[in-house]
């Protein structure tokens, strides 16, 4: 069954016979967790620590302090809905894998994650480690272990949090040290349980559906485009390189995390910019033009009201009047058939640190180089993607001498789709990289075998 299991469209989630590859399989990576106080362990191993002693904390961790959440709580409503439950997720770098004594394991995963972020970053993002903030992320000597714990809904769930970060520094105590990113949730947007990014709009809700649940009421159905919802489990899971005890059954995911700032103030000056030269009402406006979609996450093409909110039907707004293709959304997924293997997971995490504001923005893929890498460099950054030079993407997009074409959207409303006026504006720098990784969060059943593990343990790489 488990060769269905990845490739069937959105697999049934009561199907009997694929329990064992949702227990095995990570639920963060399947479900969003649904919490929101969300903290990032970033772990780095202490030069010279023995991989086994490397395993053994790990182990300790995995089987004592924290439960790493499979997928099968996270589609159990009542474990969904006890937000004093801290739901867990564990992923390492490739230098993880080395120091803990998997070398040899090197061709079982991709030349990309093995690189790393830090060494692909210039060529992915446009930019290299410039601007990171080098006291968080340090380059040369990155991270190998990411720890993700998330916890409160209604209930603060930050003394849950606390007495997990208290345990899990006392355990790394001369094995490991720890940089903890906190991050905050909020759920004051518009579709009922997406959060609020620090731009103000609706975040996570065009995902793909990897499961389905015939007893909730689900997706609409109606559709007015080619749009697909689903996808096979397979657009994020790889069967899994190094399994632990049931090697059909088990999967992972790759994630590639960025800590992102946003420039509030320069993201509302560059909507006033927008509003002026397009003589728009609001500044409100401009910023959804931006951003591809009303604050509060509703498409903006109204006419496709009753449909599901992710079915812009590209096809339909052929001048982008209405949904600009320089916008980030259309940058990022125009929609057209055939893209639908770049597809990402996202689970992105807000921070606010005073004035300092920004994404813990994390994705997970099968494939990075098909996916976040793709996307970042192919349609972010390629200022011809959707449509010859309608500029790179303004959230993230690096290049300032090309700028954005923006159709000026119809006063009445209507989509004409004649050729609509275009006005010529750049739009760049409203974000700042400030560091990130890859990494692979492994199975299960790998993570419970850590402190068995000792094939491929050739000892400490030295970095
Ligand atoms: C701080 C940086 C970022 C902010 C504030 C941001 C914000 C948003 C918002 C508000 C949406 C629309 C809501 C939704 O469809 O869920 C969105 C959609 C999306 N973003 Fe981002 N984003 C950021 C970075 C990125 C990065 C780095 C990538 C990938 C390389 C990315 C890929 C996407 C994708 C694929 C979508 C869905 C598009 C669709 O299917 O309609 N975003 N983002």
């Amino acid at each position: 069954m488990s060769t269905q299991f990845h490739n069937v469209l959105a697999p049934k989630i009561n199907n009997p016979d694929i329990q064992p590859e949702l227990r095995n399989t990570q639920g963060y990576i399947m479900v969003g967790h649904g919490r929101d106080d969300v903290w990032h362990a970033l772990i780095r191993f202490r030069g010279g620590a023995d991989p086994g002693a490397v395993r053994e904390a790990l182990a300790e961790i995995v089987t004592n302090i924290t439960r790493i959440t499979p997928t099968t709580d996270l589609v159990d409503q009542s474990q969904r809905d006890n937000a004093k439950l801290v739901v867990s997720a564990l992923g390492f770098t490739w230098r993880g894998y080395e120091r803990m004594g998997f070398a040899d394991c090197a061709a079982s995963f991709s030349l990309e994650f093995r690189e790393g972020f830090a060494a692909r970053s210039q060529d992915v993002t446009g930019r290299g480690w410039e601007t990171w903030n080098r006291e968080q992320w340090d380059p040369y000597n990155g991270y190998h272990a990411l720890l993700i714990l998330a916890a409160g809904r209604r209930v603060d769930g930050r003394p849950f949090l606390g007495d997990c970060q208290k345990k899990i520094n006392d355990n790394f105590n001369g094995v490991a040290d720890v940089t903890w990113l906190k991050g905050k949730l909020s759920r004051t947007g518009g579709i009922p349980n997406k959060p609020k990014e620090n731009f103000g709009f609706t975040d996570g809700v065009s995902q793909p559906v990897l499961l389905s649940d015939k007893s909730r009421p689900g997706i609409a159905v109606t559709r007015k485009s080619g749009w697909v919802p689903e996808a096979a489990p397979n657009l994020v899971l790889i069967h899994e390189p190094i399994p632990g005890n049931d090697g059909r059954a088990e999967f992972g995911s790759y994630m590639a995390f960025l800590n992102i700032e946003q420039h509030v103030e320069l993201f509302e000056n560059a909507a006033r910019g927008l509003q002026k030269k397009l003589k728009l009402p609001t500044r409100e406006q401009a910023e959804a033009l931006m951003i591809g979609r009303e604050q509060d996450g509703s498409p903006l093409i109204k006419h496709m009201d009753g449909t599901d909110v992710n079915d812009f039907a590209a096809g339909t707004d052929e001048s982008g009047e209405k949904w600009p293709f320089a916008c980030h959304t259309r940058k990022m997924n125009s929609r057209e058939p055939g893209q639908e293997h770049h597809r990402i997971v996202r689970r992105g995490v807000s921070y606010q640190n005073g004035a300092l504001r920004g994404m813990y923005f994390q994705c997970f893929q099968a494939n990075l180089q098909e996916q976040f890498e793709f996307l970042f460099k192919r349609w972010a950054n390629f200022r011809s993607q959707p449509k010859e030079g309608c500029g790179v993407d303004p959230i993230v997009g690096f290049d300032s001498n090309h700028p954005q074409q923006w159709p000026v959207p119809p006063k009445d409303g209507a989509l004409r789709n004649a050729d609509p006026e275009i006005v010529s504006v750049s739009i760049s720098g409203l974000t700042t990289i400030r560091g990130g990784e890859y990494f692979y969060f492994p199975s299960i059943p790998f993570l419970q075998s850590l402190n068995k593990q000792s094939s491929g343990a050739s000892g400490s790489a030295g970095y």
